[in-house]
């Protein structure tokens, strides 16, 4: 029986596989489902595999007895009330990869496919504003958005009522794979947002308008009320400062009169 195991493992070619390969993302230290559909497995086989890149077997299942659960994978393994499906525990790095179902029968059927791919996630990110230069009717403000292994700059230019980002939302890929995106909302809050398939960290500035103080227009509510508060604290400060002016003079006339 072992013989003839061993040679149809040998002879069988690979029967073309009825799945696709599905792509998986798991966080570092989490787990994952690798589910088989149970109406695939026949009453009748030889053996159902687990296997990691085409090499390691995970676990093994024979008709008649318990899945056995293989090698370095003892503790990592939670079978499921589910005969075929597994739950791969507290995944690393290196734990990415293939992970084939296979089922041999009189051929070699591959029953599900999954291409588990293990990320950290991401680092804090933050926002700068680099620079602001107003002119009469518009605002221009560049801002840099940084993480550990990455940084991005962008210019907004902004009017009355609106603003625009130079050559349109900006991003960048870093050098681990991550994503790190600078774009306006429509409060004119500026974003940056460090994502990956498993996490995201984002850091935002203040609406533009507090960093183009000189512009006092009607338009945005929000700007002009900033503005206003702004115009009306300047205003009474000048008021002030004219009066103990005046004041300090007057005294030291009468001073001088006395
Ligand atoms: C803002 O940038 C635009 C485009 O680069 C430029 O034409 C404009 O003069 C700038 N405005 C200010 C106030 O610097
Ligand atoms: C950041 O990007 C991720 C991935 O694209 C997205 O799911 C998330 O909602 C974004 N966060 C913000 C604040 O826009
Ligand atoms: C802009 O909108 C975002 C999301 O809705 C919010 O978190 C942020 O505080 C707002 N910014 C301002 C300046 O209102």
């Amino acid at each position: 029986m072992f013989v003839f195991v061993m040679v149809a493992l040998l002879i069988c070619t690979e029967a073309p596989g009825s799945s696709a390969v599905t792509p998986v993302f798991v966080q570092t230290g989490q787990d994952v489902f690798l589910d088989v559909n149970e109406a695939d497995v026949p009453e009748e086989f030889v053996v159902f595999l687990w296997r990691f890149n085409g090499r390691n077997n995970l676990v093994s299942v024979s008709p008649k007895s318990k899945p056995n659960i293989l090698g370095d994978y003892t503790g990592r393994i939670e079978l499921s009330e589910k005969k075929y499906s597994v739950t791969l525990k507290n995944l690393q790095n290196t734990d990415s990869g293939v992970y084939t179902a296979r089922l041999t029968t009189d051929v070699v059927k591959t029953l599900a496919e999954y291409k588990v791919t293990v990320q950290d996630p991401v680092s804090p990110v933050g926002l700068t504003v680099d620079s602001v230069s107003p002119s009469s009717d518009s605002c221009n403000l560049t801002v840099t958005c940084s993480s550990v292994d990455s940084h991005i700059s962008s210019t907004f230019t902004c009017d009355d009522t609106t603003c625009s980002q130079e050559g349109g939302e900006r991003s960048e890929v870093t050098k681990s794979g991550a994503s790190l995106q600078v774009y306006h909302l429509s409060n004119a809050s500026i974003i940056c947002n460090h994502s990956n398939q498993v996490s995201w960290t984002q850091d935002m500035t203040k609406n533009i308008w507090v960093f183009c103080p000189l512009r006092c227009v009607a338009g945005a509510e929000s700007h002009t009320s900033v503005c206003v508060v702004k115009t009306v604290v300047f205003s009474v400060g000048l008021v002030i400062m004219v009066s103990a002016v005046i004041t300090v003079h007057l005294m030291e006339k009468i001073k001088k009169k006395n």
